[in-house]
């Protein structure tokens, strides 16, 4: 069974509640929160005010994936407000070893992500302390975007770097996710699928997310 994380950057802001009870009631495994602060990334979304809103209205692992500059600044303000996975950029931290540890100090579970075309040896030395490595299948910063075929060998290689390592981070695909490149992912070692447009825009979005889970 795949987890399924569908992303709110797909969904309908003008009733974010309604949305997230809606993924929730369809099945849903994690909320996938993604914030973006036009530096890193070239998109804004949205801040830890509306992470805090959500909160009482959800009871899924609310996984933030953070596409920010100096995420270090912004951690705690993510945990306090609900955030139960916090995810952080190699590119973007200078002292990544440092800043994985303040997100388990701070209470939250501790997630490292990188860009399409990032080595796997940014992560590699960290790998035994995350417990979830994001492996964009996209460049990151908006929804909607086409899957790029070549990270599914980098999936594979993370896979098989883990078990080298004997570390057993969860590794979750991010961009472009449907019910078929799905299955090529989870068959490369994928765990946790984030979803957005394939969940969200989807007629019936239990059936997709029963679809991605059985894959
Ligand atoms: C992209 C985000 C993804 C994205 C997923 O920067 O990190 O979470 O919104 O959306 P889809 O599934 O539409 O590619
Ligand atoms: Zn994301």
């Amino acid at each position: 069974m795949a987890t399924v994380a569908p992303s709110i950057l797909a969904a309908d802001f003008a009733r974010l509640g309604d949305q997230v009870r809606l993924v929730e009631a369809a099945g849903a495994d994690y909320l996938h929160v993604d914030v973006m602060d036009g530096h890193f990334v070239p998109n804004l979304t949205l801040g830890p005010q509306v992470v805090a809103a959500l909160r009482p209205h959800s009871r899924l692992v609310f996984d933030v994936h953070l596409m920010l500059e100096n995420p270090e600044a912004y951690i705690e303000a993510f945990v306090r407000a609900g955030a139960d996975i916090v995810t952080v950029h190699a590119e973007a931290c200078r002292h990544l070893d440092r800043t994985l540890n303040q997100i388990s100090q701070a209470g939250a579970k501790a997630g490292v992500a990188l860009n399409p075309a990032s080595g796997l040896s940014l992560v590699k030395w960290v790998l035994p302390q995350v417990d979830l490595v994001l492996l964009m299948t996209v460049n990151p910063g908006f929804g909607g975007q086409e899957f790029i075929p070549y990270t599914l060998e980098k999936v594979r290689a993370c896979r098989e770097l883990c078990l080298k390592l004997g570390a057993a981070p969860a590794i979750e695909v991010d961009g472009g996710i449907n019910p078929e490149v799905g299955r090529a992912a989870v068959a490369a070692g994928a765990d946790i699928l984030v979803a957005g447009s394939a969940v969200f825009a989807a007629p019936d979005p239990a059936a997709v997310i029963r679809e991605l889970q059985r894959l």
